[in-house]
């Protein structure tokens, strides 16, 4: 079996603010830049979430959880946690590198983390139903069964709690693809399609999993 990159999922607490907002913006980046028209607002509500999330850390930000990585640098002295992922490659080689690094770098004891992606959740109808939220994995970091990962961590918690049921949406546009896949992975089933969100070119679609 090929390598599983060990990932952490930690709190927002323990990266600077403006954490959520570069991760949403890394995973969307080819969606905003390719749709302005109907996809680019979005970018002033990823900015407004990550707001929410640092200004209410017991709230919003306890909703939050951040996908890391161990982090060293190439002098394998320790690296950079938070925002530090200016320089991972698009080719997919830089998360190849990055898993031999986390390996090398959870070997020698480094606790430092790399954030690489994120799970949200909104509780407020709990516990008759959880709601999963925003959620993304950078793209160098996508198609390795992370962002499942995320999502069934994010179900453990609601089952955890005693929810009835799991509740997300996502769109048809083909960009949401990986993530219409992802969620019927997780169990859940689609429920209904609707008009709405960003784009009026495709619906909107409603997924569940009752527990
Ligand atoms: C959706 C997202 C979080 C998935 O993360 P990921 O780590 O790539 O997901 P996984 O590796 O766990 O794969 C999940 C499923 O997507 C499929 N998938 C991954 N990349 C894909 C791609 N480029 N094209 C088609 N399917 C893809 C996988 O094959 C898997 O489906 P399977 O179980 O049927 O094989 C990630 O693609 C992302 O951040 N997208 C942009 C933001 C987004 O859409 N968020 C969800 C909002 S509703």
């Amino acid at each position: 079996m090929s390598d599983v990159i060990e990932v952490r999922f930690l709190p927002t607490t323990d990266f600077p603010p403006g954490t959520v907002l570069d991760l949403l913006e890394r995973s969307y980046d080819s969606l905003l830049r390719e749709e302005p028209r109907y996809w680019g607002p979005e970018r002033e509500s990823f900015a407004a979430f990550d707001k929410e999330v640092y200004d209410h850390p017991a709230t919003v930000g306890a909703c939050v959880l951040v996908t890391a990585i161990p982090a060293v640098t190439a002098s394998g002295a320790n690296g950079i946690a938070g925002t530090g992922n200016r320089g991972a490659s698009s080719d997919g080689t830089g998360a190849r590198a990055d898993a031999a690094v986390a390996a090398a770098a959870a070997a020698a004891g480094v606790t430092r983390w790399r954030a690489i992606g994120l799970g949200t959740w909104d509780p407020r109808q709990g516990p008759a139903v959880g709601i999963v939220g925003h959620n993304c994995v950078i793209p160098d970091y996508q198609g390795q069964g992370i962002g499942r990962r995320q999502v069934q961590e994010i179900l453990r918690r609601f089952r955890q709690r005693g929810f009835a049921r799991a509740a997300v949406t996502t769109s048809e546009h083909p960009f949401f693809v990986p993530a219409q896949r992802m969620y019927a992975a997780c169990g859940f089933t689609l429920v209904g399609r609707r008009s709405g969100g960003p784009d009026p070119r495709y619906g909107v679609l409603d997924f569940a999993l009752p527990f």
